[in-house]
């Protein structure tokens, strides 16, 4: 019999925190003890798991005892306040905020790239933004072959990434738009249905956003290529769910299109998806509720000859967020990796 874990979801009412529980049931994650924690405004709630209905408890200080893994995903200001907490009663934290991706002393994996860093773990290990894996898990295997030197993307990204609130804001606006009210904001900045904006995170004095540096920064960080040439557009489009992607990879020659093709159709988490005839190609719509990042119109750039383009979709909640951070918790367990040495020594 696999050992088991005792685990808890930080942010489970949230919308990665649905999907982490129906991927630790789907996946049969080896379970000795599940906890739902969220915010006060959630205590008394209950939510489905294997049938039954599990209660959700406020965190507080005594909540991390006894737990292995924490899956962490309530926002970066609730993992900088519980993650030490929780790393002090013993549990691995996989946090999917970006409190501390960039901590050198904090591994940033995505398993079917950097599986090893995880090793290094001293009780933290992060998830990278959710564009960051979807690109990464599809330019990765490429970069093996032939290293990329440049990589320019443009996100098309869905409401669901700014959580379970702003997805019904974007319906709520719809029916508004439909019924010819004024439609209300409250999460994003300005009317998502029907419209698009650039992501609304701060910008810096290169005139980047957050989301576009983190695209830069935690790619080069998981690739463990410092010097990588990454520049990024992210915009916020009228998508529930699921992530789109322009990618146009440049690299030290020519690259082909066929072997890119014959590359990706092998490579983990990605599934090619490319019908020229039909005009069919990655959609959000197909790509949400997939484990994949979907990968098609793999063309060479016309206006360089070592240029090579393309498009994905990728369901963010999931392989961009969940299912990221469920695969860190399964390679834990795999590779024994919950008590490394290095956890014992941090905290002794
Ligand atoms: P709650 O539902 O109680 O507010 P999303 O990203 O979909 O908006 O979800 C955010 C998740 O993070 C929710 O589960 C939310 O719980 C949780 N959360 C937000 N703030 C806190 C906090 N201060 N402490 C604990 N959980 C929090």
């Amino acid at each position: 019999m696999p050992q088991s874990y005792r685990v808890a979801i930080l942010g489970a009412t949230g919308a990665v925190g649905a999907e982490l529980l129906e991927l630790l049931e789907s996946r049969q994650f080896p379970l000795a003890d599940l906890k739902l924690l969220a915010s006060p405004r959630s205590a008394g709630r209950t939510l489905p798991f294997k049938g039954e209905r599990l209660p959700v408890e406020q965190v507080e200080e005594r909540s991390f005892e006894n737990v292995d893994i924490v899956l962490a995903s309530a926002g970066g200001s609730t993992s900088k306040g519980w993650a030490p907490k929780a790393v002090a009663a013993g549990a691995v934290v996989i946090d999917n905020s970006s409190a501390f991706r960039m901590n050198p002393q904090v591994p940033l994996v995505v398993p079917e790239i950097n599986p090893e860093a995880a090793a290094g773990h001293q009780g933290i290990i992060a998830n990278p933004n959710c564009t960051t894996i979807l690109m990464s898990v599809a330019v990765w295997p490429l970069h093996r072959v032939e290293p990329v030197q440049r990589i320019v993307a443009a996100t098309y990204q869905s409401a669901s990434g700014a959580g379970a609130r702003a997805m019904e804001e974007m319906k709520e606006q719809a029916r508004a738009i439909l019924a010819g009210v004024t439609p209300k904001t409250e999460i994003f900045p300005y009317p998502l249905a029907f419209n698009l904006f650039p992501h609304n995170t701060p910008l810096n004095e290169q005139g980047y956003c957050e989301e576009e540096m983190k695209m830069v920064n935690e790619t080069r960080k998981i690739f463990g290529a410092p010097n990588l040439r990454v520049s990024a557009t992210c915009v916020r489009v009228p998508v529930l769910r699921a992530h789109s992607e322009a990618v146009n990879l440049e690299f030290g020659k020519p690259f082909s299109p066929a072997l890119a093709r014959e590359i990706l159709s092998q490579a983990p988490g990605v599934r090619v998806v490319e019908d020229w005839q039909a005009n069919h190609f990655p959609m959000p719509a197909e790509a949400s509720g997939k484990d994949e990042v979907l990968v098609g119109r793999i063309r060479q750039d016309i206006s360089h000859p070592c240029g090579l383009e393309l498009w994905l979709s990728g369901d963010q909640i999931r392989k961009g967020a969940a299912l990221n951070a469920v695969q860190i918790a399964e390679l834990l367990g795999e590779k024994n990796l919950l008590r490394p040495a290095a956890v014992a020594a941090a905290r002794s």
